[in-house]
């Protein structure tokens, strides 16, 4: 919904407003963005307007006959420097004189009925026949809103530099989102470098907030961190080439009592996979100011005369419900108009990858053999990872060389491929396009086709090399190479790696004034690349990888519909890397397996059920050898899967609640992160849900414990049941002889016996109850082990135990 009076501009989505004004100099003013307000006229939006009577201190007046104003002090749409805003600027230019002032004024507005669609990148989307904005009632009644109104298009104008500035506003009304960008167009004479261009700009009235971003590296990502950002400024960013697990694009911006249910919440994310920026400066005069877009830092774009530049699409939401509110508004928006294809509400099948079972030392008998398993414990997809092409033994060579290694797949791929179907699998594999090793004839041949400098010594990672995707003709090899490998057999999953941050960033060829575009011209040929393969290809559901969760974003989204989140499959881990990607991210997004113990990362051991009930929260998978396994465990993993593929629909499409999290305290804020993880996941209609307990360590002699469901029907009735569990004898260690008529030696012959033949009941919960007392008064769960006797009315709950239950309207 977007209405234009007197110089007003005021966007409303179902519960929020974001209104902005024209000043007399022509800086567009920020009002306002929070919850929905009522603004009917010019007037209503007088208290929100900034009052001027004499610029501060000793900041800079704009222009002579509007002595009031100093930009420094200012709630602005968009900056620039050298007219007096000396704090993070949107825009920043380099004229063709080398002066780098800009002064952008309204020039006009437009109000589209169809949002437009970048002509570079990916964008957010409205599914075809979906209304964009939904009538507002009000408004409607009044004359003043039609319901096509989804997009505002405002021009501002450098005249003395020929430069135009376009800031786009489309609305995604039924999500509380709206989407932000940015198009600088050369209307003069003369090159200009652009230096930077965002894609958004918020700046807030505020100087108490929390700046909250997600960092982490290899098989440790997404880790939340808050900060209080007094006078100065915190930057979150990447220069990876990715968009990292470094620091996600995704962050958070929030009141100091803001809790997961709660206070105020801004969301913001960026649809690009690159380097991105998100800068958050409080300013001496106390107003906050949030910027994101491209990463500045190595960034450098020559425009020439007639030419233009689009920034990536920014996109934000707000929430008064806490931290919960603003990522259901987050999941619901990537769901509907990030994620596309064919397999966007499609419930994705249960997988078996053969990574972690084998590494690189595959064969089609092992592959077979871990099909075959995998078949009789429900599996639905067998996924060939890496080491099947070129002389790949490890991770050295052959990356470039797509073409099948016979000595380990005698009958090539649809050789393999045909088998597995024949097993009642369907079948996937492992990719990863963009590199090359050294050791390859593809670099041999074209040694001109990698990012680096000619002559230098090349600092290499994982022993590859970066393919220069700048090029047309590289992007058209993987093209063709990757079709070539798609169509080679009945192929329904392909999983897309990309396992190293860029180094030696050079495009051979290039001139050098062009090298400073190489980063974001990488990105563009990328989509070009993963744009032409889903077009071809769009029965395979594609899931994205970089070293686990090293490209994670909305970018990749929008081609594929989910990404491996983290090499690390440890349980513990996990659940924090999940819980972290969940504040931006739906869980439909986010690829989990339950792999073998002593966990591959750290070595960590904790039970089949954990680890099966944190990767259910995610697109469950398995990434472990079943060959090796024994009967007592492959029966318990059918279960599993039999289980999950019952609730799945509510799983991987449900709304996701975050209850108590995990890990340690914050010093900070102040904030203390429990021992227990909760989690929820709410059918649409409301009449089912999944939940999940897991608990870090034990502390004796505290066995009371509480499940807090969230988001149910609160005049709902409904039942509510645990997973009923058989536990193993030996987890009680030689307390057996507590019980035992006679001596059992622990883990003696005897000890090993009973625990094949004696299994002892888990305990049972079953309740009923309406909504709100299930979620209001919490349900009591029975006693945790603390010392004395068990029974199935105790809980067996040792170091991360953990439960899943289900909730079912009666
Ligand atoms: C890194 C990925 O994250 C892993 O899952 C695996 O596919 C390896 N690459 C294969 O090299």
């Amino acid at each position: 919904m977007i209405r234009h009076f007197d110089g007003f501009f005021v966007i409303d989505t179902k519960n929020t407003t974001y209104a902005f004004k024209i000043l007399p100099t022509g800086q567009p003013e920020h009002l306002y963005y929070g919850r929905r307000i009522t603004i009917e006229e010019a007037s209503d939006a007088d208290c929100l307007t900034e009052k001027h009577a004499f610029v501060p201190g000793n900041t800079n007046v704009y222009d002579s006959e509007h002595m009031q104003y100093s930009l420094e002090d200012m709630r602005l749409e968009f900056s620039s420097y050298g007219k007096g805003d000396i704090r993070e600027p949107f825009v920043e230019i380099t004229h063709h004189d080398g002066g780098r002032t800009c002064d952008f004024v309204y020039d006009s507005f437009e109000i589209n009925a169809k949002k437009t669609e970048l002509s570079t990148m990916p964008g957010a989307y409205f599914p075809e026949g979906e209304k964009a904005s939904p009538a507002d009632l009000n408004a409607d009644a009044r004359g003043e809103s039609k319901t096509d109104e989804v997009e505002l298009v405002v021009t501002f104008s450098d005249e003395f530099y020929g430069l135009k500035l376009k800031l786009f506003y489309d609305v995604f009304y039924d999500t509380d989102v709206i989407t932000r960008r940015s198009v600088l167009i050369n209307d003069s004479e003369n090159t200009v470098f652009i230096d930077r261009l965002m894609s958004s700009q918020l700046d807030l009235n505020r100087d108490d907030l929390v700046f909250s971003t997600f960092t982490g590296a290899w098989a440790r990502e997404m880790k939340r961190e808050d900060m209080i950002v007094k006078r100065g400024k915190f930057i979150n960013s990447s220069y990876t080439g990715t968009s990292s697990s470094r620091a996600n694009p995704f962050v958070m911006i929030s009141g100091k009592d803001t809790d997961e249910d709660r206070g105020d919440c801004y969301g913001f994310n960026l649809i690009y996979s690159g380097n991105h920026y998100e800068a958050c400066e409080v300013s001496v005069y106390g107003k906050t100011r949030f910027v994101n877009g491209i990463n500045p830092n190595g960034f450098s774009w020559k425009l020439e005369p007639a030419q233009s530049f689009e920034s990536p699409e920014a996109f934000f939401t707000f929430s008064p419900d806490g931290y919960n509110g603003m990522s259901q508004n987050m999941h619901a928006f990537i769901r509907r108009h990030i994620v596309r294809g064919e397999w966007k509400n499609r419930v994705r099948p249960v997988l078996i990858n053969s990574w972690e079972a084998n590494y690189f030392n595959i064969s089609e008998r092992k592959l077979l053999g871990l099909a075959k398993a995998a078949k009789d414990v429900g599996i639905e997809l067998f996924v060939m990872d890496d080491g099947w092409f070129g002389h790949r033994n490890d991770d050295s060579s052959s990356l470039g060389d797509w073409f099948v290694n016979k000595e380990k797949l005698p009958g090539g791929l649809s050789s393999l491929c045909d088998k597995i179907k024949a097993l009642g699998l369907n079948f996937g594999i492992w990719v990863e396009p963009e590199m090359v090793n050294k050791d390859s004839l593809y670099f041999e041949a074209h040694p001109d086709h990698t990012l680096e400098i000619p002559g230098k010594a090349h600092s290499e990672g994982r022993n590859q090399r970066v393919l220069d995707l700048t090029k047309q003709e590289v992007q058209d090899y993987i093209i063709d190479a990757m079709t070539k490998v798609f169509s080679s057999a009945d192929i329904s999953y392909v999983k897309w790696d990309m396992n190293r941050t860029f180094t030696d960033v050079f495009s051979q060829g290039a001139p050098a004034d062009r090298q400073g575009e190489i980063f974001h011209r990488y990105i563009l040929g990328l989509y070009r690349v993963m744009g032409e393969l889903t077009t071809r290809f769009p029965h395979i559901l594609f899931e994205g990888c970089a070293a686990g969760g090293n490209r994670f974003d909305a970018g990749i989204l929008c081609y594929f519909p989910q990404i491996w989140a983290s090499d690390d499959t440890d349980a513990l881990c996990r659940v924090k890397i999940q819980t972290g990607y969940s504040y931006g991210y739906p869980m439909s997004t986010v690829s989990a397996h339950v792999s073998s113990c002593p966990n591959h990362q750290t070595l960590r051991s904790t039970s089949l059920e954990t680890r099966f009930n944190v990767a259910a929260f995610g697109v469950l998978g398995y990434e472990c050898n079943l060959c090796d396994m024994g009967a007592e465990e492959l029966a318990a993993i059918k279960a599993q899967i039999s289980l999950y593929k019952e609730w799945r629909n509510v799983l991987q499409f449900g709304t996701f609640y975050r209850g108590r999290s995990l890990g340690s305290s914050d010093e900070v804020l102040g904030h203390e992160f429990g021992n227990m993880t909760e989690w929820t996941c709410v059918s649409d209609d409301r009449e089912k849900a999944v939940g999940m307990l897991m608990q870090k360590l034990v502390t004796p002699n505290t066995q009371f414990a509480a499940y807090f469901p969230k988001g149910l029907n609160p005049k709902i009735k409904y039942t509510f049941k645990n997973r009923k569990l058989k536990i193993n004898v030996m987890e009680f260690g030689d307390l057996v002889n507590t019980v035992s008529p006679v001596h059992i030696k622990q883990g003696g012959i005897t000890h090993n016996i009973i625990a094949r033949f004696v299994k002892m009941d888990g305990e049972g919960e079953e309740y009923t109850g309406y909504g709100d007392a299930f979620m209001h008064g919490g349900i009591s769960l029975k006693p945790g082990f603390s010392g004395t006797g068990y029974s199935e009315e105790v809980r067996f709950f040792n170091d991360f135990a953990s439960r899943i239950y289900f909730i079912e309207k009666i």
